[in-house]
């Protein structure tokens, strides 16, 4: 408290002392200094008035600045202070220079707010990430299952502690904003963030998203939301993200007329209502106009019949795709269609030297202005950043990766395991006495089994940084859970080419896709990779009963080759807990998990939206009972 005080003391222009008599505490007559500081800086006042206080007196140049996030590479502290820079982010995979710590995170979140905090109205920063499975770029934190793997969960309660452990792991490195939930209900799982989403059903979308929300950001009216441990939520991305034609990333949405679009609408209208506070706009765009330059959907239908009233971010240089090399044209349109926060990483200086200028012509009127900063004041105030801008060094210590959040992810990484075969019994596999074959390099692999958005922007994936590293996070592979669960007196033996299954008891065999996020996840062919199916084959020769498991961010095509599988199990991408396959493959937990998407039989049937007669309908899932001793999950 004293500290601040000195601090407030030398705000100039803004702090009177004033020497007063005190009658406090019968102290009358003791004359002590009390300092005045303006409303805007005053806690007990409400956000509203606060707000309106802070913008009465800011220049144009501070508002604009405001309105502008460039990406943490591309800006220094001292370029926050010179333009009063109301934000920066991390994408995927940018990480702080001097390493991958939650200490070093802090201290970059704190040096960048330092810059903040030193300009003339002290203004604090808003740091945004991608924690989109946990606080997926940090070393050691807790990864949780990409979103359809939760979606097969189905556990609102489940959801919810993913939101805080994950809110809790961000605060950790002196964070207070995240990227996430995707609300998207992805219509074609060609697209490659289908994995980004909880089901092809907007409202299940709608209603795991917004407890994910609860979680992330506190409930609404409570003390803490959006302050101490929790932070603010992004949904994204807004509207129409999975309906595009061909499932192309990015892409035209043309195949859904006004009405049916409402149904995907609807996930935003129930995770506003749960309190979200920020909303990302899509890259896509609705009969060929870009959403970012979209006064309908954004003015009047979010903020307007949406009521949203927190602030529109905009994505990673989306502003610049409405009219391709026209920046002018483009920034020109979507701050007038009513995005408040740009997510511009490098062009930062042109995107406020632009504004400034159509703000002089009249091209965008000083209301919009006043309209976009209001809303980003609204939430940083919200978020308590005035109050505490620097990072809360006692949960730097101990908020990532802890037992307590690794511990929620294993849960919801055995929720998620979804059973689509099981001939003759052969799961759940037997602890004692038993000779288990593990086949498949994926098996033993935290790249793979984490999937794309973990440390880097693509995961450990080939295209993107080399073969996929076994120890890219710390966790458990699926091998070692597998290792844990057998007990001693079984024996366990790996082959990543699958040789050597001859005389086991039974073979667990891995495959799936490689890692990938956004841009490069897009396929015309969803079948297994041609490794995967001679994995499959070798063992198949080999006589011994099989288990496969894969391990996929969307359902893959193998009509053809189910038939040569005793067990199948959809494992989605569980992330940092592998033990949490192993729970459910020996009977620890009862599997529970039920599809979220309809598994189709071909290609035809993805490009056609044929659902009518799928290889397993949304909403399959085989149950076994639990065998083991352990009690059962929440
Ligand atoms: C993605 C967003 C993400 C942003 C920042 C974009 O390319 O579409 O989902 O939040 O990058 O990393």
């Amino acid at each position: 408290m004293a500290k601040k005080r000195v601090k407030h003391s030398i705000f100039t222009g803004l702090v009177l002392l004033t020497l007063v008599g005190s009658t406090i505490g019968g102290q009358s007559g003791i004359a002590r200094a009390k300092e005045k500081i303006a409303p805007y800086q005053d806690p007990r006042i409400s956000v509203e008035r606060r707000v309106d206080d802070l913008l009465r007196r800011m220049t144009l140049d501070e508002k604009i600045g405001q309105m502008v996030e460039p990406e943490r590479n591309a800006v220094t502290a001292a370029d926050i202070k010179d333009y009063g820079i109301g934000s920066v982010l991390s994408g995927g995979g940018s990480l702080p220079t001097t390493g991958n710590t939650p200490t070093d995170w802090a201290n970059m979140v704190d040096n960048f707010q330092k810059g903040a905090m030193d300009t003339r109205l002290h203004i604090p920063i808003i740091y945004g990430i991608d924690a989109v499975h946990g606080h997926n770029n940090v070393y050691g934190a807790t990864v949780f299952p990409h979103n359809i793997g939760l979606g097969a969960a189905d556990d609102l309660n489940l959801m919810k502690r993913i939101g805080q452990a994950t809110a809790e792991e961000v605060r950790a490195t002196g964070i207070s904003y995240v990227f996430a939930p995707v609300l998207a209900a992805p219509q074609n799982i060609r697209w490659g963030r289908t994995y980004e989403g909880y089901s092809e059903d907007p409202k299940d979308t709608g209603k795991l998203g917004s407890a994910l929300v609860k979680g992330l950001q506190g409930n609404v009216g409570d003390k803490d939301f959006l302050k101490g441990t929790h932070v603010v939520s992004s949904i994204k991305h807004f509207v129409g993200d999975g309906l595009t034609e061909g499932g192309d990333d990015q892409g035209n949405v043309t195949e859904y007329t006004d009405q049916e679009l409402q149904k995907y609408i609807k996930p935003y209208k129930t995770a506003i209502k749960a309190g979200a506070r920020t909303v990302m706009v899509t890259y896509s765009s609705i009969n060929g106009l870009k959403t970012h330059g979209d006064y309908h959907l954004i003015t009047e239908v979010l903020k307007g019949d949406l009521h949203f009233t927190g602030f529109v971010i905009s994505d990673y240089n989306g502003p610049q795709q409405i009219v391709p090399n026209d920046f002018r044209e483009s920034i020109k349109r979507s701050v007038n269609a009513g995005i408040d926060l740009f997510m511009i990483p490098n062009d930062w200086k042109k995107f406020i030297s632009v504004t400034k200028e159509l703000v002089a012509t009249g091209e965008v009127s000083q209301s919009r202005i006043n309209d976009a900063v209001t809303r980003i004041l609204r939430v940083k105030f919200e978020n308590g950043l005035f109050e505490h801008p620097y990072a809360d060094r006692n949960l730097v210590s101990k908020g990532i990766g802890q037992a307590e959040h690794r511990a929620v992810a294993r849960e919801a990484v055995r929720k998620s395991q979804v059973l689509l075969k099981n001939d003759n019994h052969i799961l759940p596999l037997k602890k004692n006495n038993t000779n288990i074959f593990v086949a498949g390099k994926k098996a033993d692999n935290m790249g793979y089994q984490a999937g794309g958005w973990t440390i880097s922007w693509q995961g450990g994936s080939p295209q993107w940084m080399g073969q996929p590293e076994k120890n890219l996070i710390p966790g458990t592979t699926i091998l070692q859970g597998i290792k844990e669960a057998a007990g001693t007196k079984s024996k366990v033996d790996f082959s990543a080419d699958g040789s050597g299954a001859k005389g086991h008891d039974v073979a667990v065999v891995v495959i799936g896709e490689p890692p990938y996020a956004e841009m490069f996840g897009d396929r015309d062919d969803l079948g297994l990779l041609q490794e995967d199916i001679d994995l499959i084959n070798k063992v198949k020769a080999s006589g011994v009963p099989m288990v496969v498991l894969l391990q996929s961010g969307r359902p893959m095509i193998l009509t053809d080759q189910i038939k040569d599988m005793d067990a199948l199990v959809a494992s989605w991408l569980p992330g940092s807990e592998g033990e949490g396959v192993a729970d459910v493959l020996f009977g620890d937990y009862p599997f529970t998990g039920k599809l979220s998407f309809t598994w189709p039989r071909n290609m035809e049937q993805v490009n056609s939206h044929d659902k009518s007669n799928p290889l397993f309908p949304k909403g399959y899932g085989l149950k076994i009972k639990q065998t083991g001793k352990k009690e059962h999950s929440r």
